[in-house]
């Protein structure tokens, strides 16, 4: 059977280098002839995080442009926006007719807020909003929409891929067997140290920037944070987040040259020059084709009508077919 790879990306935030090693590279990759791929970008789930109207508005079009710049052809995937497509709304309310609100009890992510509640002495509801009880539910729609296969995500998701699973599962067993249950292509976790060593996450505020100038890039680069050892002494590579970085953009040829390099000593201002380097080198048409794209609005909205309208009407059959199954059409 061939398969239909489907994912979606949260709509909050910049992409930074960390978003496109963990998560827009490895999905890009698995675009082959013999599968269907299907990207989207999750707006609505945006919502529950995100208040802010120009936020919301600035992070779709940076997150398209981060995706379309890498390298999504939109002639060979479907791209669209979750908003786009009104059917998954509807599938959404279908599937939490048939979800167990105690496996919704059980999502990590909501049942990580009420501890903290519990532990503050707070309500334990305080700043839980609906959208984040049933964020799990949105997504199983997302995914069950478009009779996806197979769903590249992190290991941060597994449960929610396992939830969809399940609730599709009951919903044909109530029903009929309509909804294709999806299997998860779980990523191994890389680890992406940001400028500090720790995660790069713009919550720590230590992110390298993915679609800047050449110059910002450099300057982050250089704020990179090292030990002290002199050019001339020995560096270990395997504890150095330098040398990490250095290991996702470089060949294996250059990986091995730069390892005998820590050996003899290498600086850290050589080091960062060949980041640097590598860094750029696989950026420099990511950003030319940001460049050529950012002041193009009209261009991204003909890009979403025209994702939307090739895939909604696969989305109005399944629908339709639900609906048949509930009970819910043509009186004969
Ligand atoms: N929850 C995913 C994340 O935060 C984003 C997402 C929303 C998604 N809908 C999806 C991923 C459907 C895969 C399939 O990473």
């Amino acid at each position: 059977m061939r398969k239909r790879i489907l994912t979606g990306i949260t709509t909050t935030g910049t992409p930074h280098i960390g978003n496109y090693l963990g998560a827009i590279r490895p999905a890009l990759e698995l675009v082959a002839p013999d599968n269907d791929s299907y990207f989207f970008l999750a707006d609505y789930h945006a919502l529950i995080k995100q208040i802010d109207p120009s936020e919301i508005e600035a992070s779709v079009k940076n997150v398209a442009l981060a995706w379309l710049s890498s390298g999504l052809d939109p002639d060979q995937s479907h791209f669209y926006r979750q908003s786009d497509i009104p059917e998954v709304q509807e599938l959404t309310w279908i599937l939490n007719c048939s979800a167990a609100k105690g496996l919704l009890n059980r999502a990590h992510a909501y049942k990580a807020m009420v501890a903290e509640n519990a532990e503050s002495g707070a309500d334990e509801d305080k700043a839980i909003n609906m959208g984040l009880f049933s964020y799990p539910i949105l997504m199983a729609a997302d995914i069950l929409i478009f009779n996806a296969t197979h769903v590249p995500v992190g290991p941060d998701q597994a449960q929610h891929m396992e939830m969809t699973r399940d609730i599709a599962g009951k919903f044909n067993h109530t029903y009929s067997k309509i909804l294709t249950i999806p299997e998860a292509i779980i990523k191994s976790e890389i680890s992406v140290p940001g400028n500090d060593g720790r995660k790069m996450s713009k919550s720590y505020n230590n992110i390298i920037p993915f679609l800047s100038s050449e110059k910002a890039l450099e300057k982050s680069i250089a704020k990179i944070i090292t030990n002290s050892l002199e050019p001339g002494e020995p560096k270990d590579h395997k504890t150095c987040n330098l040398f990490q970085l250095y290991s996702f953009f470089a060949s294996a040829q250059e990986i091995s040259n730069m390892k005998q390099s820590y050996k003899d000593g290498i600086g850290w201002g050589d080091v960062k020059k060949d980041l640097f380097t590598v860094i750029n080198n696989e950026i420099i048409p990511i950003r030319e084709k940001y460049n050529e794209l950012k002041d193009e609005p009209d261009l991204l909205n003909d890009l979403f009508s025209d994702g939307a309208r090739k895939v909604r009407p696969q989305a109005q059959e399944l629908i339709d077919k639900l609906r048949e199954a509930v009970g819910i059409s043509k009186i004969v």
